[in-house]
């Protein structure tokens, strides 16, 4: 299997960056991940990157010219996919086209349900029954590309943002690598 070339976009924590890359080191699995881009220079998910020896780039996003700069090294490393992994940026529409292929992104609700930030807190607001996460393919709309993989669980009455939080990241580790999965399973 000729593995999809795969970068991955993250500002933090990069639990779902760790998932990736174990998952990647199974030989069945239809990613190898090559480049690992951050706008936070203190993002925890740098180690993992490092620890694996994996090339990372990090970068400023207050240079005007940083899209660019992105696509130079995306090009470099031949990358096919990105994945968005809990990366803070908006990406432009100039970037996608020049880009020209696949991205994907995770998004800690379920779409259409609550886009942008703020999930847990505007679910609770709501008093909604259920949440949970939703990978999709991202166009230059914030959170509407079409959904890939989507997972939810019930709410329970003690829930609060931090439970809601956990419990939704725990569905994101698996709903990731399915959704990557279900893309390239007949390539
Ligand atoms: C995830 O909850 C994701 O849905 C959101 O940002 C968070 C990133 O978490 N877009 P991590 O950095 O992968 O731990």
């Amino acid at each position: 299997m000729v593995k999809k070339r795969t970068c991955i976009f993250i500002s933090g924590y990069g639990s779902n960056l760790r998932y990736l890359i174990n998952n990647s080191r199974n030989q069945n699995f239809p990613i190898k991940i090559c480049l690992v881009v951050s706008n936070n220079k203190k993002a925890k998910g740098i180690l993992y990157a490092k620890k694996n020896s994996i090339p990372y780039l990090i970068i400023n996003t207050n240079k005007r010219n940083f899209e660019n700069i992105i696509l130079k090294e995306l090009k470099k490393y031949k990358i096919s996919l990105i994945c968005l992994a809990g990366y803070m940026k908006i990406i432009s529409k100039k970037f996608i086209n020049a880009f020209g292929k696949t991205i994907i992104n995770i998004h800690p609700s379920l779409l259409p349900k609550f886009k942008g930030l703020n999930t847990f807190k505007r679910v609770l607001i709501d008093k909604e029954k259920k949440t949970g996460c939703t990978v999709h393919f991202v166009n230059e709309k914030l959170d509407s590309g079409t959904n890939i993989v989507q997972k939810s669980f019930f709410i329970d009455k003690k829930d609060n943002e931090t439970m809601l939080k956990n419990k939704t990241q725990k569905l994101e580790h698996r709903a990731f690598s399915e959704a990557i999965i279900k893309i390239f399973r007949y390539n």
